[in-house]
């Protein structure tokens, strides 16, 4: 069976993640659709750096939830699979079920993660917390620019490497699921990924408690929580007859 995931802020919410368009998405009062964004930096670079330093520290105190655990389950069952998360947490790597992680290989990161730091011109990064700090901020170790979040803001460039992984997979072979899980589906790419994947024959399913963009598209709509959905939803996938 081939499966492709794609996930959005919503499976961390059960994590107690704020999701980015919910109501506890804004961090004091600021929407973060503005503050993750290169201008934002610009003007205000230690804001911005407080923000992900708190979410680092939120993210560090949180837990995998159900959800997180099912795709590890059916990733584990899938002969051939990828998750592409739009999430910059590390949940789903830290994710087990019976013992088992998700492989590296089984993940793209497509906006980045949230750990790791990297210099706003040489692009140097790294996950040590211990960066050079200069007046509070972080300064690259080889070329003192700036040092920025690794993750991919508002108006940048997806990382060319994680969109081939995606494309190579999406070349391979059509997928018999293609599984979309809490996300607005707010960019094209992600709507096209997901039909891509399943080509003429495959299923498409999105879970999400809330219609959004990809609905309309979606084969099998589940209106429920990731975390609640998931796990039952993995059980029914692989109790399914093979298809010929
Ligand atoms: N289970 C499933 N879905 C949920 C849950 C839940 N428990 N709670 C909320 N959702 C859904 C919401 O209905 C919404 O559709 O998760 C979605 C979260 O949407 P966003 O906050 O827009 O997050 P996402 O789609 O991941 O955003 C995409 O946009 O802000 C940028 O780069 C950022 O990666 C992010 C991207």
């Amino acid at each position: 069976m081939r499966v492709l995931v794609i996930t959005g802020a919503g499976v961390s919410a059960e994590s107690g993640i704020p999701t980015f368009r919910g109501k506890d998405g804004y961090w004091r009062n600021l929407d973060p659709a503005k503050l993750a964004t290169p201008t934002a930096f610009q003007n205000d670079p230690k804001l911005v750096w407080e923000w992900y330093r708190e979410r680092r520290e939120r993210i560090r105190k949180s837990e995998p939830n159900p959800a997180h655990q099912a795709i590890v389950k059916l990733a584990a069952y899938a002969r051939e699979f990828l998750l592409v998360t739009q999430n910059v947490d590390d949940l789903h790597a830290r994710a087990e079920w019976e013992g088992n992680t998700l492989a590296r290989e089984k993940i793209v990161q497509i906006h980045g993660d949230i750990f790791i730091t990297r210099c706003s011109y040489c692009d140097l990064s790294s996950r040590n917390e211990r960066d050079k700090e200069v007046g509070g901020l972080p300064r690259c170790p080889e070329c003192d620019g700036l040092m920025r979040p690794g993750v991919v803001w508002f108006g940048e460039q997806l990382p060319l490497g994680e969109i081939q992984r995606v494309e190579n997979f999406l070349d391979e072979n059509a997928c018999d699921f293609a599984l979309v899980i809490g996300t607005t589906a707010t960019f094209g790419y992600i709507i096209d990924w997901a039909l891509r994947a399943i080509a003429s024959n495959g299923e498409l399913v999105e879970v999400n408690p809330e219609e959004t963009s990809l609905s309309r598209f979606a084969t099998h709509l589940i209106r429920e929580r990731a975390a609640v959905a998931l796990p039952r939803l993995v059980d029914q996938i692989f109790a399914q007859p093979p298809k010929l």
